[in-house]
């Protein structure tokens, strides 16, 4: 085993699974039982300081993968909840015109019901046809018509493994003076990101995948230039500036994106997941992207003769989405089976996920498998 692999509890077996939930850290069950039940046990309602402390550690990690600030980080339910925020927060046009949301049809689909959702209040969903690749810059021009007022750009698409580039599609936005919201669900944790460089207005996340920080802690970071534009309705005492000010009659936004947060804010999710995110920042997820593509090639250089779509993995995710007729599909599925892989399918592709806690070996267990076909 890699060594970093020692850092997480991975199932008997061969995990490759990370683009559905990341292994659970070997650090994750102390550190929650020390800082969030300790605390309640031994002080009941003082353990507050603590749990908040937790949060903020939480958005600290963040920042430090995304080169970003932790006040311009929130706490979010789930990544379809938070665009769905984040579109309620924009300023409404003058006469209820209409406003349109282009995302590519490959966007993970909740996000599209999140628009859909919004109906009532002048969204509309449009789509880039599926058979249009999602880093076509003439499509995406094309299709920012005057009435699109956001896009969504998935940093790695869940099918596909394919990765956009957020830098090019955003300049194309900027000129129509489109928002940005980007999702890095599938990427945040196995790709690089410094959101200096992408300038995006509002980054979408969580930390169940490659994060390995389990479900319920989603997030949102919000370029700080526009916050001032932006207000949420769907707000608590968390979204206060002061939040112990407790005057019914008063509410003024917080300053930063914790605007975003809401009443009482949920602690254990963000435990959990502030472990998987301190321990993938250690590691370093440029080391974890190196490993991954390393393994990748492995499995890739027996895979590619069978596909029916090569891949770049210049241009991928940390998952291998391999495209194969269903013949094949069936029988590389059952050999995976048979050689206890946790994988799974989608449409006409078998989905295996290379993080930092999987081997050369496994990569070459799979490869044999495919020489084997
Ligand atoms: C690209 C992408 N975005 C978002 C999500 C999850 O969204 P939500 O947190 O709203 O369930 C997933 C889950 O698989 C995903 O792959």
């Amino acid at each position: 085993m890699h060594s970093e692999g020692s850092f997480f509890s991975v199932p008997k077996g061969m995990y490759l699974l990370s683009h559905s939930v990341g292994c659970l850290p070997v650090q994750t069950s102390r550190v929650v039982a020390q800082k969030y039940f300790a605390p309640w046990q031994q002080k009941g309602g003082d353990a507050w300081p603590e749990w908040l402390g937790i949060i903020e550690q939480f958005c600290h990690e963040l920042g430090m993968i995304f080169n970003a600030s932790d006040v311009d980080i929130c706490p979010q339910l789930s990544v379809s909840s938070g665009l769905s925020q984040y579109l309620q927060a924009l300023p409404p046009l003058p006469n209820k015109q209409k406003r349109t949301v282009l995302m590519h049809a490959t966007a993970f689909p909740s996000l599209g019901f999140a628009v859909q959702g919004l109906a009532e209040y002048g969204f509309e969903l449009k789509l880039i046809d599926k058979d249009i690749a999602p880093n076509d810059l003439d499509a995406w021009q094309a299709h920012m018509t005057d009435d699109v007022a956001v896009a969504v750009i998935t940093h790695v698409h869940s099918n596909s493994g394919e990765l956009s580039d957020i830098v090019e599609i955003s300049k194309l936005c900027r000129a129509k003076q489109v928002q940005v919201v980007v999702d890095v669900a599938q990427s945040a944790g196995v790709i690089p990101i410094d959101l200096q460089d992408w300038q995006a207005d509002v980054v979408l996340g969580s930390c169940v995948k490659w994060l390995c920080g389990g479900p319920g802690a989603a997030f949102m970071w919000i370029n700080p230039a526009h916050l001032d534009d932006l207000q949420p309705k769907n707000i608590g005492w968390f979204s206060h500036e002061n939040p112990f000010e407790f005057d019914i009659e008063h509410f003024t936004y917080a300053q930063g994106a914790k605007r975003f947060w809401g009443g009482t804010p949920s602690v254990l999710p963000y435990a959990s997941a502030m472990v998987g995110v301190q321990q993938i920042r250690k590691i370093g997820v440029l080391n974890i992207y190196a490993h991954s593509k390393n393994l990748q090639r492995i499995v890739l250089s027996s895979a590619a003769t069978h596909l029916a779509k090569m891949i770049n993995l210049e241009q991928s995710g940390g998952t291998l989405c391999l495209a194969l007729e269903k013949h094949l599909l069936d029988r590389l599925a059952n050999k995976l089976t048979q050689s206890n892989v946790y994988y799974d399918r989608r449409e006409n592709s078998i989905r295996l996920s290379w993080h930092i806690y999987n081997t050369e070996q496994e990569a070459r267990k799979v490869a044999d498998i495919f020489d084997s076909l």
